[in-house]
C-alpha cells in the first residue's frame, strides 16, 4: 500500500533519462518475437520433472524444506516469472550492454532473457550449486544461446578472482542477505563505470533487503535510484541530479 501510494507512473518522471527508460522499456507493450523464445524456455523448465539435490547457498529458501527438488519446482519458486523474463529482455534490449554479469544463475531463466535482449552482449553468470549448473548448462544449449558463459563458483570467489574488467550491466540476484549484499556492491564497484547500471533483485524480500536497499541507494557513489518494488535500480551518472525514483511497473 505504501509503496503503491509512493510510486508514479512515466509521467510523474521529470528527469529526460529516466523518462524516457519508462516509456521505451518499462512500459513498452510491443509484442517482440522473442517473447515465444522466452516462453518456451519458462515452459520447458516448467514441464521438467527430473529431480536434483541442491545444497542450499546464500539465504536459502523460504519455500524448500528438502534437498531433492524438482527442476519445475526450483523454476517456480526461484526464478524469474515469465513477465519477470519479459522485463529483463526489455532492460537489455534497452541498455544494449556490452558486459554483463548476473550473480545467481539458477535455471538460467534470467540470463537467458538477458542473452536474448543484446545477442552482442557478452554475459557472465555466476551460480554456486554445481547441480543447478548442470541443468542450467543443458538448457542454454538446448536453446541455442551463444553468448552466455556459466560460471560454478561462490560469488565471493568469483568477485576476488576479478582483475581488470568493466561492467555495463550488473544483475543481483542471489544471496539475499544484508552483508553479503553490500560486500558484493563494494567489491564490484572498480568493476563499474559512470554508465554501469546496478539492479538488485527482490529488494522487500526480508528486513535484510530492505535495509541494504536504503543503505545502497544512499551510497555516495549512488547518484539515482528506482524502486520498482521488485527490483531496484541503482545508477552513477554524475551528469544527472541526484534523485531516488518509485515507480509502479
Ligand atoms: C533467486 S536464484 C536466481 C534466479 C535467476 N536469476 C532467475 O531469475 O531465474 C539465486 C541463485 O543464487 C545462487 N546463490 C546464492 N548464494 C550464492 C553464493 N554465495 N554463491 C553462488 N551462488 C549463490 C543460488 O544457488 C540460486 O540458484
Amino acid at each position: 500500500m505504501k509503496f503503491r501510494m509512493q510510486s508514479v507512473n512515466a509521467h510523474g518522471l521529470h528527469s529526460p533519462f529516466m523518462y524516457r527508460l519508462a516509456t521505451e522499456c518499462f512500459y513498452d507493450k510491443t509484442k517482440f518475437s522473442e517473447y515465444k523464445l522466452l516462453k518456451n524456455y519458462y515452459k520447458q523448465l516448467a514441464q521438467d520433472q527430473r529431480q536434483i539435490r541442491v545444497n542450499d547457498l546464500g539465504a536459502g529458501s523460504k519455500i524448500f524444506h528438502s534437498e531433492n527438488r524438482k527442476i519445475a519446482d526450483i523454476s517456480k519458486v526461484s526464478g524469474s516469472s515469465l513477465k519477470e523474463m519479459k522485463f529483463l529482455f526489455r532492460l537489455s534490449r534497452y541498455f544494449q550492454p556490452k558486459s554483463v554479469l548476473e550473480l545467481g544463475t539458477s535455471l538460467g531463466k534470467s540470463a537467458f532473457s538477458l542473452a536474448l535482449g543484446n545477442p552482442n552482449a557478452s554475459i557472465i553468470t555466476v551460480e554456486g550449486s554445481k547441480s543447478v549448473c548442470n541443468i542450467a548448462k543443458e538448457y542454454f544449449e538446448k536453446n541455442h544461446i551463444k553468448n552466455i558463459e556459466l560460471i560454478n563458483a561462490d560469488f565471493d570467489d568469483f568477485i576476488n578472482g576479478l582483475t581488470s574488467r568493466k561492467f555495463d550491466f550488473i544483475y543481483l540476484d542471489g544471496n539475499h542477505r544484508l552483508k553479503p549484499t553490500l560486500d558484493y556492491f563494494e567489491k564490484l564497484l572498480p568493476f563499474m563505470h559512470n554508465d554501469t547500471v546496478v539492479i538488485l533483485d527482490d529488494i522487500y524480500w526480508s528486513d535484510e533487503m530492505k535495509t541494504a536497499w536504503n543503505r545502497l541507494k544512499k551510497h555516495p557513489q549512488v547518484r539515482q535510484s528506482i524502486d520498482t518494488f521488485h527490483y531496484g535500480f541503482l545508477f552513477f551518472r554524475k551528469e544527472q541530479y541526484p534523485e531516488d525514483f518509485i515507480v509502479n511497473l
